[in-house]
This record gives C-alpha cells, sequence and structure tokens, in this order.
C-alpha cells in the first residue's frame, strides 16, 4: 500500500461505523468551524448515526462546522424522499443541529444544472474541505464520476451508468424512478480536500477495493486516482478488505 495510505480494518461494519466517527470527530475537534467533506448512500449511514451518538453524548461538536456534499441527483425536488439532500437532512444534519445555511448541496432543482456545477465548484474549492468522506461505487465511482477514458476534472453534470441506476434502483419505488443524471463534485474537486476518509464495507466491494487502492491508476476506477492524494484513510470491514488483508 502506498505510504499516502492508512488502511484500518475492522471486525464488522458497526465497528468501521464507529472508526469512522471517531476519525472524522478527531479532525472537527481540530476545527470545528472548518469545512468538511459528505457523502450519500448506504455506507455512511451506520457512521452518521454514531456521530449523532457523539453529538448528543456531548463528546464532539459537529454543528458549528460548513457541509458540502458530494453530489445530488439531477432533476430532483430537493424534498423529494430521494435526493440526497432530504437523505442528510434525516440522517444527520437535523439531529446534530447543523443550521441549513451550512449545507451545501447541488440543487437538483437548478434551472441550468451546467451553471451549477460550476457555482458549486467555486464553493467547494474555495472552502477547503479539511476531510472529505467518500464511499466507493461497485463499478469504482466516487461522487458520481463513473468509469471514463477521463478523469473528469470540476464538477459537472453527469449521465450515471446503468451500473450505477440498477445499484441505487432499490431506494426507489420503481427502476424506471431512478434519475439518470447528476450533479457531482469533479475528481480534481475531490482531490483537493486535504485528507480523504475511505469508507467500504462488505464482500460485493472487495474487489473494487483492491483495484481502487492497489491496482493500475485509471479512469476506468476512478477511485484509483486516490493513490495519488496525500493523505487518505481507508476504513474497511474484513470483508471488503480480504484482497487487501491477504497481500
Ligand atoms: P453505497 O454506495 O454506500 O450505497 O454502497 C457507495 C457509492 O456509490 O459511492
Amino acid at each position: 500500500m502506498s505510504p499516502n495510505i492508512t488502511l484500518f480494518i475492522e471486525n464488522d461494519y458497526e465497528q468501521l461505523s464507529r472508526k469512522a466517527a471517531r476519525i472524522f470527530a478527531d479532525s472537527v475537534r481540530t476545527n470545528p468551524v472548518g469545512s468538511f467533506g459528505f457523502a450519500t448512500g448506504g455506507t455512511p449511514e451506520g457512521m452518521y448515526t454514531e456521530m449523532i451518538k457523539m453529538q448528543k453524548a456531548g463528546e464532539a461538536d459537529f454543528s458549528q462546522l460548513t457541509a458540502y456534499n458530494l453530489d445530488e441527483y439531477f432533476p430532483i425536488e430537493p424534498d423529494h424522499h430521494q435526493s440526497y439532500e432530504y437523505f442528510m437532512a434525516n440522517k444527520l444534519f437535523d439531529a446534530i443541529g447543523l443550521p441549513h445555511d451550512k449545507r451545501n448541496i447541488p440543487r437538483g432543482d437548478a434551472k441550468d444544472p451546467h451553471i451549477e456545477a460550476a457555482e458549486y465548484d467555486v464553493l467547494a474549492i474555495g472552502s477547503r474541505i479539511q476531510m472529505q468522506i467518500l464511499g466507493i461505487g461497485n463499478n469504482g465511482h466516487i461522487g458520481f464520476n463513473e468509469p471514463s477514458d477521463y478523469f473528469r476534472g470540476a464538477t459537472g453534470h453527469v449521465a450515471l451508468t446503468q451500473s450505477t441506476i440498477d445499484s441505487n434502483a432499490r431506494y426507489f419505488d420503481s427502476p424506471d424512478d431512478v434519475p439518470r443524471h447528476a450533479i457531482t463534485m469533479g475528481v480534481k474537486t475531490i482531490m483537493m480536500a486535504e485528507t480523504i476518509l475511505l469508507l467500504a464495507s462488505g464482500e460485493a466491494k472487495a474487489p473494487i477495493l483492491w483495484d481502487a487502492l492497489k491496482g493500475l491508476i485509471t479512469p476506468l476506477v476512478p477511485a484509483s486516482i486516490l493513490q495519488m492524494h496525500r493523505d487518505v484513510i481507508v476504513v474497511a470491514d474484513n470483508a471488503a478488505a480480504k484482497h487487501l488483508a491477504a497481500v
């Protein structure tokens, strides 16, 4: 493993979630009013639950930070039950008492997604994100940067691949309801975060996690670019890390 990547292997999803929440809280403690990057998806949910517990127990204060989310479907109404704005409000932000003006998420109801993306990019880069939480898609995507023949640099309006649409269909009433596009922070924008906190859970992620951390750096596996980042913390459970641990 490259020396810029620190890998923590936890027994199971619960321990992974606790570990990730503690690492994140330690970072926030150094600068409670700093900017931090958030992710949606099934993987960080447990971490967010742990953060809420820490906030309520007075062990950490996440209420003063400024949040920047990676991505949002497009188009989608912000109050749609599958929008990422709704996800973050319900899974974390409301419970930690984060004021609405500190929640930055690309707007799924913007008039022009390209202008929205360009404005969001300026905002996210200007904020100097201290720690960016990431999940990894089964196809190696980070944010909604899908496998491609080039690394998408800036935040942009992107088409989702069939694999991502299929994977996210579980959250919608019908696969036809999954939006086909999104606004996502670009790879360059993500790489500008001071520290990356990458989470991976479950056996299904084991091959792609290996590809990302030990394989060729290629836009066909967007997460592989993280090998070039100066400070990556990976928290995986045994199942997701099984190929990594074997090497
Ligand atoms: P998941 O998604 O956490 O629901 O597996 C990860 C991702 O797509 O980034």
